[in-house]
Order: C-alpha cells, then sequence, then structure tokens
C-alpha cells in the first residue's frame, strides 16, 4: 500500500473556490449528485461544464501500465468510469486487455465512448458485479467520496475482493486547514472527505492494501 501520485500528467486546472461556493446553491448540489446529464455535460456550476474525451488519459495508462508491470493480457476495472475514457485508452495502449467499468449514472453509460460501451455496466461501487480475484488492477478516481462513510467502507472492501492484483484509488482530502477550506468550498457531490492521515487510517481498518493518491484543493 502506498501513496502515489500516477495522474500528475494531467493537465492543472485553475479553480476559483471563492466563486464556487457562492454558486453552490442547494439547488445545484442536488442537481450535480444526480450524476446526470447536468454534471456532466451541463453547465460548470453543476459539474464538468462538458466531459469530452480529449485524450488526457493516454499518459495515466501508460504510467499504469509501466508502474504495475502489467501483462498486454490484463484484466482491467474502473469504478466511477463515466463514459469510459481511460478503458479507451487502456485498449488502444493494450489491444489484448479485457476492460469492464461501473458507474451508478445511467447517462455516462448511455453516452459512453463507443469502443469500451459493451464493457460498461450501472451499478454501484459497494456492491460490484463481479467475482472474487476477477481484475489484474482495480482504478477508482475520484468516485468513491461519493458514497457515505460506510459505503465507502463497502466500496474499499469490494475492490479488495475483485482484487487479483493492484488497485489505485483517488479520494478527495486535503493536508492543511487551507487546503480542507478550499476543498468544501469546491466539492459538490462528495459525502466523504478527511484529512490524508484519517484516509490511511481508514484504509488499515477496513483492509485495503492497494495504492492510493489525492484529489486535493491546493
Ligand atoms: C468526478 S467523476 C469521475 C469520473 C472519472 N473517474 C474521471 O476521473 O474522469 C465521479 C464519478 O463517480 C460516479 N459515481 C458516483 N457515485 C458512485 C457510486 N456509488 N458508484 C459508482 N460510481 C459512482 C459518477 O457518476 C461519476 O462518473
Amino acid at each position: 500500500m502506498a501513496g502515489v501520485n500516477l495522474l500528475d500528467t494531467h493537465p492543472k486546472t485553475r479553480r476559483d473556490y471563492d466563486k464556487r461556493v457562492l454558486e453552490k446553491t442547494p439547488e445545484i448540489i442536488a442537481l450535480a449528485k444526480r450524476f446526470d446529464r447536468d454534471f456532466f455535460d451541463g453547465d460548470r456550476k453543476c459539474g464538468y461544464g462538458g466531459y469530452k474525451y480529449d485524450g488526457r488519459w493516454k499518459a495515466v495508462v501508460k504510467r499504469m501500465k509501466d508502474y504495475y508491470h502489467l501483462p498486454d493480457n490484463a484484466a482491467i476495472l474502473d469504478i466511477g468510469c463515466a463514459k469510459g475514457f481511460m478503458l479507451h485508452d487502456f485498449k488502444e495502449l493494450m489491444p489484448d486487455c479485457t476492460v469492464a467499468g461501473i458507474d451508478v449514472s445511467s447517462y455516462a453509460i448511455e453516452n459512453a465512448m463507443p469502443s469500451v460501451k459493451p464493457f460498461l455496466e450501472i451499478a454501484s461501487a459497494e456492491s460490484l458485479p463481479y467475482p472474487d480475484k476477477s481484475f489484474d488492477l482495480v482504478i477508482s478516481i475520484n468516485s468513491i467520496h461519493n458514497l457515505p462513510l460506510e459505503s465507502l467502507k463497502q466500496s474499499l472492501r469490494e475492490i479488495q475482493r475483485v482484487c487479483r492484483g493492484h488497485s489505485y484509488i483517488t479520494v478527495d482530502a486535503w493536508r492543511n486547514e487551507q487546503e480542507r477550506e478550499n476543498l468544501f468550498k469546491w466539492v459538490l457531490t462528495a459525502e466523504t472527505m478527511m484529512h490524508v492521515d484519517e484516509w490511511k487510517r481508514l484504509f488499515a481498518e477496513v483492509g485495503y492494501t492497494g495504492d492510493y493518491w489525492w484529489f486535493m484543493a491546493d
């Protein structure tokens, strides 16, 4: 189990935390939490403001393949896969790999990349529709913190259950008071956020042995 940033090739987003907190009405939060069109492809106030493929995952999947020494025929699961962008890039890099993705959003799955859509399912992270030890790599980027604490613990146990190799998750976290304040201003959908040390204690408590990194509002 290690903290490692495998997403450091992502473009750095400039965030106006003070503007966001003013726009974040209960109505906007409720719309975002539906993980429907408004969250992905609606107004920026409600989420992504246009969740479009731009190739940014290519460098990340190459990094993961190398870091975990994945075989060409690896089985890979993405929890909270949205429109399947990362899985599409895994398939491009490793045509013999097997991919699977789940997401609670029927909108995201319906609008997924055609190349991977047949391998995506609507499901929730706390109940994964796969047998034990199905995957060489289980990934969940910025997704399981959308669950309340007890369900989130269950989702970590589920990752352990379906994983036979490596797992990698990222979750909302802070290292200091300024980052905590910024994060609370910024987030629309997260239910569980913690200091990085609290996350590490939680991982140990539930027996999560995979790797992790943070979404931080620094
Ligand atoms: C911030 S987006 C991240 C999407 C993608 N992983 C990425 O990094 O581009 C969060 C995703 O988690 C999904 N999600 C929210 N709650 C979930 C749950 N309980 N189980 C599975 N996916 C969930 C949302 O629908 C959304 O696609």
